[in-house]
């Protein structure tokens, strides 16, 4: 016998490890309290997700969403917040049935955050729902709202006692990027969310991880023979990580402002995407594997030098987004007009272990460029020995794997291939993969998946605050350069940013993908 002592639920987990992974996984009772209901992501992304759960069966019958905030409203007033969100962003179709359940679970707390008697009564309104819904005590507060609340919010969940989980009950606090400003305000959030929750209850959202194709890049690197054995400096001449937008601000110019592009994105997805790619073969899939791997090559970025010519940042000025006439940034509503805060970054990474030793790694992302694209692009060494004329090969590029992770999820490998003809004459060909062809089932929405995990209490695809910290500190030192120099380049919208990203790049002797 066993003499392994186990936590308590120990069992439970062990009967879990041994289901069939394959059969849907269904949400315990609980209950949702999201603050920050009136938000964008809360109304585009997070009510449209719970709807596209409950009408996938994936929530329990005991579930309850509450919102709370300043609005002077009755539970049927947010009902039809949610109500008209849900018709404008599901995934899966509208069900009036489906509707009538999850909407019977809905309530409203109105009151601002730093209102005691509100909180008493959201306190109170939950232990009702506990009796009511069966939500069973188990209770996930979303924080969808600017960290500078976090504070106040945290501390009426500690005063109320919300945040206390007894016995098997549990309780979970989510939240929402920005996870801080740079490495020390990144530090001072944590420590003020972890004097409230412990690390295993808090689940920080990166939506990117929640993607389909952002997870099939473990399946593709470990599920497979052919890959592997190439993934190295033997072969790989350098990375592109391109996550290009041609939308510009798209109404959150007060969030944007101030932040810019290499907070908003390269700190949190691209930095993930690149450990996704870069790390070693985890142990196993478990949570604990899967963060130690991301953690070790995190630990091993740097930042290559000298920044000037390693990094570019632009901020896009008026031009073309398809056939539509767009403003520059600077003349968005919003947006100050002397700001100097970059809608394009690019940067030069280097991953000092023996596998990715000398292998460059280029990160870009940009507002108003030439299309919406985010892919990673592994871009081979030429042969070594080319037994052809000079003239056969002379439209033969470098051999790539790239990895699409929107639109047309999939993933191409170019090569070399013969023109048809007498003629021994050697041209790039590629070769594609796509989601859309080769499945007849539609991916969920990233937050379906990363809200279903949360409930579920699997922490697999949530970053851990060490993961958060260490790509704040290959941050940090860009961000500070910058802050030292002119502001950022200006690049006409609908092009691929400013000149100086294609020159950073163009010095190692190499060039971006035009996807
Ligand atoms: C968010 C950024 O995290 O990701 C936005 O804050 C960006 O600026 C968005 O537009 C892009 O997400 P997706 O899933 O459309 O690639």
């Amino acid at each position: 016998m066993s003499t392994e002592r186990r936590a308590p639920g120990g069992w439970v987990n062990s009967l879990l490890d041994n289901r069939d992974k394959r059969l849907p996984r269904i949400a315990g009772p609980c209950g949702v309290i999201v603050f920050g209901v009136t938000g964008d992501l809360s109304r585009k992304k997070l009510m449209p997700a719970i709807y596209d759960l409950a009408n996938r069966g994936l929530l329990p019958p005991g579930f309850a969403l509450v919102g709370f905030a300043r609005r002077d409203w009755a539970d049927e007033n947010f009902a039809e917040l949610v109500h008209d969100a849900v018709r404008e962003h599901a995934r899966t179709p509208f069900r009036e049935e489906v509707w009538a359940r999850l909407s019977e679970g809905i309530r409203f707390v109105p009151g601002s955050f730093d209102d005691d008697a509100a909180f008493d009564n959201l306190t109170s309104m939950i232990s009702d729902l506990d009796q009511e819904r069966g939500t069973g005590g188990n209770h996930a507060f979303y924080l969808s709202i600017p960290p500078t609340m976090f504070p106040v919010v945290l501390k009426q969940l500690a005063r109320t006692g919300l945040a206390v989980q007894n016995g098997d009950q549990w309780r979970r606090v989510v939240i929402e990027k920005p996870f801080g400003h740079d490495l020390r305000s990144a530090r001072e959030l944590n420590d003020i969310v972890s004097d409230v929750f412990p690390e295993e209850s808090v689940f920080r959202i990166d939506h990117y991880l929640g993607k389909e194709t952002v997870q099939n890049i473990l399946a593709l690197r470990f599920a497979n023979q052919l890959y592997e054995p190439i993934w190295n400096s033997h072969y790989v001449d350098h990375v592109q990580i391109t996550m290009a937008e041609d939308i510009g601000l798209a109404g959150r110019a007060g969030y944007y402002d101030g932040i810019g592009a290499a907070r908003d994105v390269i700190q949190n997805h691209l930095l993930q995407l690149l450990a996704l790619t870069a790390m070693e073969e985890p142990l196993s899939f478990s949570p604990e594997s899967l963060r130690s791997e991301k953690i070790k090559i995190l630990s091993a970025i740097k930042l290559a030098e000298p920044l000037d010519e390693t990094t570019a940042r632009g901020q896009y000025t008026a031009g073309w987004q398809g056939a539509t006439k767009v403003v520059g940034v600077l003349e968005e509503p919003g947006f100050r007009q002397d700001s100097t805060t970059e809608t394009f970054a690019a940067i030069t990474l280097q991953v000092d272990t023996r596998r990715w030793a000398g292998v460059p790694f280029f990160l870009r992302t940009g507002k108003r460029l030439g299309r919406r694209v985010t892919e990673i692009a592994v871009i081979f060494k030429r042969a070594p020995h080319l037994p052809f004329e000079k003239t056969m090969t002379e439209e033969l590029g470098q051999n790539a794997l790239v990895i699409r992770i929107q639109p047309d999820e999939g993933v191409i490998i170019r090569f070399g291939s013969k023109v048809p003809g007498t003629a021994m004459e050697v041209r790039d060909v590629t070769m594609d993969f796509r989601y859309g062809t080769a499945f007849t089932e539609s991916s969920p929405e990233a937050y379906e998946r990363l809200l279903l995990d949360m409930l579920l209490g699997e922490p697999s695809l949530f970053p851990v605050n060490a993961e958060v910290e260490l790509s704040w500190g290959i941050l940090d030192p860009v961000l500070e350069h910058w802050a030292k120099q002119d502001g950022p380049e200006p690049y006409p919208a609908g092009t691929w940013g400013p000149p100086s990203a294609d020159l950073m790049i163009a010095k190692t002797g190499r060039a971006w993908r035009r996807p």
